[in-house]
């Protein structure tokens, strides 16, 4: 479903007569191309980028490194806004430093995202002027004109900046905003965590691959590396969480092949994993995604070894098992505890 919020920002705010620096989180939209030839665009999503590409923009892709040459040549930066606070904080708080005096930032959310709150502190700490605009459907539209340099900040620390969060079998494990449960181990992935000994007990790990499909901070990658096996793939869409995983992975001085891949479900892995660990994602932005899941099964049917197990772990309330069983023909729930449950995925 299309973010109506970004397709009325880019109406209301769009140009035709001087090029524009649009960023793009999670929201997803069939963007129009941009009105303008030198126009650009910033994602930290693989498949918005790729989207937008396709739409004739030039979009680079990375966590909100936003910089001087990004911006070059543009007087207005547009903004839908994210999910994540300290996300919102760190790209407003960067355009407006990179903007020029007499420039504007144009930030469009819905009322309930937060947006109210960001547009008075916004204004609280640098000299603009500020104006407001209502689109369909609760949709507030700010227009923050730069008067001077002058600017509080609005962040506290460093976006960029990973940070400890806790230790899996003796390896500390990093996170940053940006990342799904960034500040944390998250439930559902500790709940598979506990069952994999299980999965891995006949395992010949040595020879065999593994996956990390939708790795986040690379909790379950790093377990797999931990694990043994010759050969350890982790997936995002995020660039945050590659950049994470990443390093994560680094720490472990090992003589394992370890790859992170940027990619959108995993749509460019090629060759077969004997196992696969899997927490899908369900939510994009603010909207809950249900067919997220179902590319995320298909992935796993492309992926895994004629012999091979993938383990998926999803709220128990998810019908994933009627789901899995149009592609898998095994399929059964190990575990449940009506929180998250485990669903083991083969092809027979
Ligand atoms: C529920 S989180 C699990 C993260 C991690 N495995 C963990 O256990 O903490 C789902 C992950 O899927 C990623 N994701 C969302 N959409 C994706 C897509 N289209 N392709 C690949 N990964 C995606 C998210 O960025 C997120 O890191």
């Amino acid at each position: 479903m299309s973010d109506q919020a970004l397709l009325q920002l880019l109406q209301h705010a769009g140009d035709d007569k001087q090029p524009v620096l649009l960023i793009l989180d999670e929201h997803d939209s069939v963007l129009p191309p941009p009105q303008h030839p030198q126009s650009r665009a910033l994602s930290n999503r693989f498949d918005i980028c790729t989207s937008a590409r396709r739409q004739g923009w030039l979009c680079s892709f990375s966590d909100f490194l936003l910089t001087a040459e990004l911006m070059q040549g543009c007087r207005r930066a547009l903004y839908r806004v994210s999910k994540e606070k300290r996300v919102v904080e760190h790209v407003m708080q960067s355009l407006w430093q990179l903007l020029p005096v007499t420039g504007e930032l144009h930030c469009a959310g819905y009322k309930g995202e937060g947006i109210k709150t960001f547009a008075k502190r916004a204004a609280a700490a640098w000299d603009c002027e500020l104006s407001l605009e209502r689109g369909d459907g609760n949709l507030h539209l700010y227009t923050f004109t730069k008067n001077s340099e002058r600017a509080e900040p609005l962040q506290v620390g460093d976006y960029h900046a990973l940070q400890a969060i806790a230790a899996w079998q003796g390896c500390q494990v990093y996170s940053k905003p940006g990342v799904f449960a960034w500040d944390r181990f998250d439930a559902g992935s500790v709940c598979l965590l506990d069952y994999l000994p299980k999965l891995l007990a006949q395992a010949d790990r040595q020879q065999q691959r593994a996956l990390d499909l939708g790795c986040g901070s690379g909790l379950l990658a790093l377990a797999l590396a931990q694990a043994g096996f010759r050969e350890v793939v982790a997936t995002d869409n995020n660039a945050a969480a590659i950049r994470a995983c990443e390093f994560n992975l680094q720490q472990l001085a090992t003589t394992q092949q370890v790859q992170v891949i940027a990619d959108d479900c995993g749509m460019s892995l090629r060759g077969n994993f004997d196992v696969i660990l899997c927490n899908p994602p369900f939510h994009q932005g603010f909207e809950v995604e249900q067919t997220l899941s179902d590319r995320f099964l298909e992935a796993a049917l492309r992926v895994l070894k004629a012999d091979g197990k993938a383990l998926f772990v999803v709220n128990s309330f998810i019908p994933l098992e009627r789901k899995a069983a149009a592609w898998f023909g095994k399929v059964e729930k190990v575990a449940d505890n009506k929180l998250y449950k485990l669903v083991l995925l083969g092809h027979s």
